[in-house]
């Protein structure tokens, strides 16, 4: 029996596969198309303190190899979370990382504290929102803002602690060791690159535009979050959580070649919603056809060649 177990430190998972923050609801929102219970873990949308109604609509636009969004962080905010959402992940018996995002420092730690006080067990820091405090800089651009942020969330939550890196910086390696130095768990990478998608059609001597500006995601990201992922893995000692365009248990090998640990599924959600589980039992056949005990073994090989 292949042992798939991700076993990294803090961060323990049943398996490799997640899915990504933003794609895939916040609980049971994919239930008819797979066993929850199978995935390593679901990241919940990012929750904030107060409930947020996101940005106006058109908000979502199709492009060649992916897709642009610009959804605001829509959530029901923590208290409706912690009500409403988090009994029925744990009553279900299904593992899940909560995505927390704020516009203050104050904001992301109080947040962490609440999930420290609900026993949760793994969070995500969404480190792309725009610092209030901080002429709206983002906070994972900067490598002090975000060391003193990891440090904060750090002194009140003592479970797995994961950053999500923005790929929007020069380098992605020095964020990454602010994050470890600060006492992050584990990073993810990558968040959305920023993106315009427009498309034109032209009626009755007038020409239609729809554009969004926003979050590039799909296909189209794969080499980005690839690169990202090596760049991290050469100067990091914490585990890496890749993600940027997998829609394939290839797509996986290739993330995990390129020095991840762990992978999160997140567009491809959208068109093909069983693909999570389906990658789940495509990897334990592949590793049990193929004489791989466990999930090192498997990297071992992949990086090896
Ligand atoms: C519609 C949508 C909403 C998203 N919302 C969030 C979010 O709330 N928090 C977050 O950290 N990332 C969010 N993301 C980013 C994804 O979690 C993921 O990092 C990114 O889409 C790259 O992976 P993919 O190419 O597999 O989609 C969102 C992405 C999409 C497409």
């Amino acid at each position: 029996m292949p042992d798939m177990r991700v076993n990294k430190g803090k961060l323990q998972l049943k398996n490799p596969i997640m899915t990504a923050s933003g794609t895939y609801g916040y609980n049971l929102e994919y239930e008819d198309f797979t066993d929850l219970t199978t995935l390593g873990a679901i990241v919940t949308k990012a929750i904030t303190l107060e409930p947020r109604n996101g940005n106006p609509w058109q908000r979502i636009i199709e492009t060649d190899c992916g897709m642009v969004n610009s959804i605001g962080l829509e959530n029901v905010g923590i208290e409706r979370f912690l009500k409403e959402k988090l009994p029925v992940l744990i009553k279900r018996k299904i593992d899940f990382a909560v995505n927390i995002a704020g516009s203050t420092l104050d904001e992301y730690t109080t947040l962490a504290k609440k999930c420290e006080d609900n026993s949760i067990k793994i969070i995500e820091l969404n480190v792309s929102c725009p610092n209030v405090q901080h002429g709206c800089l983002e906070f994972g651009v900067d490598e002090n803002t975000l060391g003193s942020l990891v440090k904060s969330v750090r002194s009140v939550f003592s479970g797995c602690l994961i950053v999500k890196l923005t790929p929007n910086v020069t380098s992605i390696e020095k964020l990454g060791l602010a994050c470890q130095a600060a006492g992050a768990d584990a990073v993810s990478a990558i968040n959305t690159l920023k993106g315009t998608g427009i498309k034109l059609t032209f009626e009755n001597g007038k020409f239609k535009k729809e554009q969004v500006t926003g979050g590039y995601s799909g296909r189209g990201i794969k080499p980005a979050a690839l690169s990202a992922v090596m760049r991290l893995s050469k100067v990091l000692n914490i585990p890496i959580i890749g993600m940027g365009g997998i829609y394939s248990l290839n797509d996986v090998f290739e993330f995990f070649a390129a020095g991840a640990d762990a992978v999160q599924i997140g567009t491809a959600n959208f068109t093909h919603p069983d693909i999570a589980g389906k990658i789940v039992s495509e990897l334990y056949s592949f590793m049990e056809n193929n004489g791989f005990n466990t999930l090192d073994e498997l990297k071992g090989a992949l990086r090896n060649e």
